[in-house]
């Protein structure tokens, strides 16, 4: 194994559940320094601490509160990578049935989420560090009753090239996955169309994180983990 993410320090923000969890559990397992947040990160500490392992930390914020990110990245002080995976709820709905206050709450956590947080901890970001950042299908793909989605993922793609050039030599790149959770017979019966036949784990999502952190080369990228699901 090799020490790239040795004693990394790795903010997850979303790592308390799901894809983020999954990197934490790998970067942990190579070396890595893990501060978990989400809004009940620090409230879930003896489960985080058991699912990954003891020397890690937890803060909890919402992506969404300035006052909250701020205090948190005071104590956090300097880290190696920013990785953020938190997931804005959004019941699928047509276009026109779509509804406006949800759709702007999603578009608050997962795009004006991402960019306030960047924004606040780029200085804190040493050098050979990154950030990386999450789509989603729905950006590659268009599927009805996503729209919302759609828009929110392809405006941080284009976001992610704009700071890849404005941050350098800080890297940023993207992780977009397929369909991963949560499982459901429809969705799990719609995969085996898939060039390869199903839906991902974590897991499987979560190398592709692991990959970028450790890549010195790729900057402004996407990188798409989906099975080939986008293709069909
Ligand atoms: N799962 C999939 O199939 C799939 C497919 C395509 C794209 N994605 C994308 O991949 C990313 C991760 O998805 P996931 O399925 O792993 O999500 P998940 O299991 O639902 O976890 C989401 C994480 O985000 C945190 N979070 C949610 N709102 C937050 C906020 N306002 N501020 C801070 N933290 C917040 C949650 O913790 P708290 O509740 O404690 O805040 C949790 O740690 C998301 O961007 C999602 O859109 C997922």
């Amino acid at each position: 194994m090799d020490n790239l993410l040795k004693n990394k320090r790795i903010l997850l923000v979303g790592g308390s559940s799901g894809i983020g969890l999954a990197v934490a559990k790998q970067a942990y397992k190579a070396g890595g320094e893990l501060i978990l947040a989400s809004r009940n990160a620090a409230e879930k500490n003896n489960e985080l601490v058991s699912a990954v392992g003891h020397n890690i930390e937890t803060y909890s914020f919402d992506v969404t509160s300035e006052n909250e990110i701020v205090t948190a990245l005071e104590k956090i002080g300097k880290i190696d990578h920013l990785v953020i995976t938190a997931r804005p709820y959004i019941t699928p709905a047509l276009f026109v049935e779509t509804n406006l206050k949800q759709a702007q709450q999603a578009f608050a956590t997962k795009f004006w989420g991402q960019y306030q947080l960047i924004q606040k901890a780029h200085g804190q970001i040493r050098q050979n560090g990154s950030i990386i950042m999450t789509t989603g299908i729905a950006g590659e793909k268009i599927y009805k009753n996503f729209s919302t989605m759609a828009i929110i993922n392809s405006a941080i793609e284009a976001f992610c090239r704009a700071l890849a050039i404005e941050l350098a030599p800080i890297r940023v790149n993207i992780v977009s996955p397929g369909f991963v959770t949560p499982k459901s017979s429809q969705v799990e019966k719609y995969a085996e169309q898939f060039p390869l036949g199903r839906i991902a784990s974590p897991e499987e999502v979560a190398d592709a994180y692991i990959y970028l952190m450790k890549s010195p080369y790729i900057t402004g990228t996407t990188v798409v983990i989906d099975g080939g699901a986008r293709l069909i």
